[in-house]
């Protein structure tokens, strides 16, 4: 049998199996009705259950529900879980450390561990002397970069792409392109000065004219951009697109600020999507994978943008009780050890350009992306739902992508072993076909 961390799945049960419904139950109870009320909502577009697993463990690419069934998560945990789940060193690090301090004084008296990543994160950032400012998920990341944008530029706009996605705090939210549904109960208490333009997948040229009209017409102080469009459909901007986007707002005096918080790391076979795309951000917003699992995002920028924080009036004016925490600090340095130590963002291109081909080959869909950071266009609106759940009964965990879950989003561990990723492609097939 194969062991757990790099296992096919192994199911015992019907999916979720009798502990899990009774879990699934007690949820309802007590979790805030959004989630409950999607569930209903997705299982009705579907015609399918959308109940979910109950997760009890996760080891590599494998997790393990509450009725001892093993699945392959091709998530990630969303993206966070880069080096699979409960990475030996990630949790070394996290036992060590928590046998020695698991909480300090956050901006007052920092600890070992935040110092350090503040120094790897400026080893590692594509431009010199950078700064950074470590926050918890990543809409205080995107949040943070916003305000930074604020300071340097004394200019309050934003603009932002349709099918953007940044975190639902207020700032990011504002600048949430995803969906109207999300901004639009508190549209009252956001940002006045956000300007939307059409992600370039389709018409670069048309989405650059908006960008110059904007920023010529708007007091515009942040350019904030996806790299590659993730929870909006995983789409791709064509070459040359963030180099000139950058151009036209630095003419007018606006930052760019990269949200790397799902391309970042390695996902993509870059470093930086951003900066491999011949883009040197301003402001890059890093979360998700930089935790290896805990929950630790950071806003690094380029000295002379992150000086306007340093105003003599001297107050601390954005920082948070957990910021900087010793333990999640101490799973991030070891994340980026491993990452850089084991060339996965290598592997990831690798590995992902392998993967590709198979899923082309075996499903003869359109798959798109670069590296682990895949979706497979399922040609129609809400089909993705129906396969998800398909997919969880064959014991491997995806998630829908694209507002209209018209595709599969894909971003399995970069450690992940091929032949986990040949058994989804098999059974990606046969759900297609048995799932019209
Ligand atoms: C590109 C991007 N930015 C920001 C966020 C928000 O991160 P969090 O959910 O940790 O606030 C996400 C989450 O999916 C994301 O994909």
């Amino acid at each position: 049998m194969d062991e757990l961390g790099a296992s096919l799945p192994r199911l015992r049960t019907a999916i979720p199996g009798p502990r899990g419904e009774a879990y699934v139950a007690r949820l309802a109870e007590t979790e805030c009705p959004a989630f409950t009320a999607r569930r209903a909502r997705r299982a009705h577009e579907s015609g399918a259950s959308h109940d979910p697993i109950v997760w009890s463990e996760a080891l590599g690419a494998n997790v393990v529900d509450a009725d001892g069934n093993v699945f392959v998560d091709l998530t990630s945990g969303f993206g966070a879980s880069v080096l699979g789940h409960r990475h030996p060193r990630v949790v070394e690090a996290i036992q060590r450390q928590s046998e020695r301090l698991i909480h300090a004084l956050g901006d007052v008296h920092p600890s070992e561990p935040k110092l350090a990543l503040l120094e790897k994160l400026a080893q590692i950032a594509p431009f010199e002397g950078a700064k950074t400012l470590l926050t918890l998920s990543g809409a205080d990341a995107v949040e943070a970069a916003l305000k930074t944008a604020v300071l340097h530029t004394g200019r309050p706009g934003v603009l932002a792409f349709e099918g953007g996605y940044h975190g639902l705090s207020h700032g990011p939210l504002a600048a949430c392109g995803y969906s109207d549904a999300f901004r639009r109960p508190f549209l009252a208490q956001l940002n006045p000065e956000t300007h939307f333009i059409p992600f370039p997948d389709a018409d670069p040229e048309a989405s650059l004219e908006r960008a110059r009209a904007l920023l010529d017409a708007h007091p515009i102080g942040a350019v904030l951009i996806e790299p590659i469009l993730g929870r909006g459909g995983t789409k791709v901007p064509p070459e040359g697109f963030l180099a000139e986007l950058a151009r036209l707002a630095r003419e007018r005096g606006a930052v760019v600020v990269a949200d790397e918080i799902y391309t970042g790391l390695g996902r993509t076979g870059a470093r930086f999507r951003s900066v491999a795309a011949g883009l040197v951000p301003d402001l890059l917003c890093l979360g998700k994978a930089l935790g290896g699992g805990m929950p630790v995002s950071a806003c690094v920028g380029r000295p002379e943008v992150m000086a306007a924080w340093g105003d003599p009036s001297g107050e601390a004016i954005h920082t948070g009780t957990f910021f900087g925490h010793p333990l999640g600090s101490a799973a991030s340095l070891a994340t980026l050890e491993v990452l850089e130590a084991e060339r996965l963002d290598r592997r990831a291109a690798e590995v992902g350009a392998r993967f590709r081909a198979k899923l082309v080959e075996r499903t003869g869909r359109a798959v798109r992306g670069e590296g682990l950071l895949l979706a497979v266009d399922l040609g129609r609106a809400g089909r993705a739902l129906a396969i998800v759940r398909a997919m969880l009964e064959r014991g491997y965990i995806v998630l829908p992508t694209g507002r209209d879950a018209s595709a599969l989003g894909l971003t399995p561990p970069l450690t992940i072993d091929e032949r986990l990723l040949d058994g989804f492609a098999d059974a990606l097939a046969d759900a297609l076909e048995e799932t019209p």
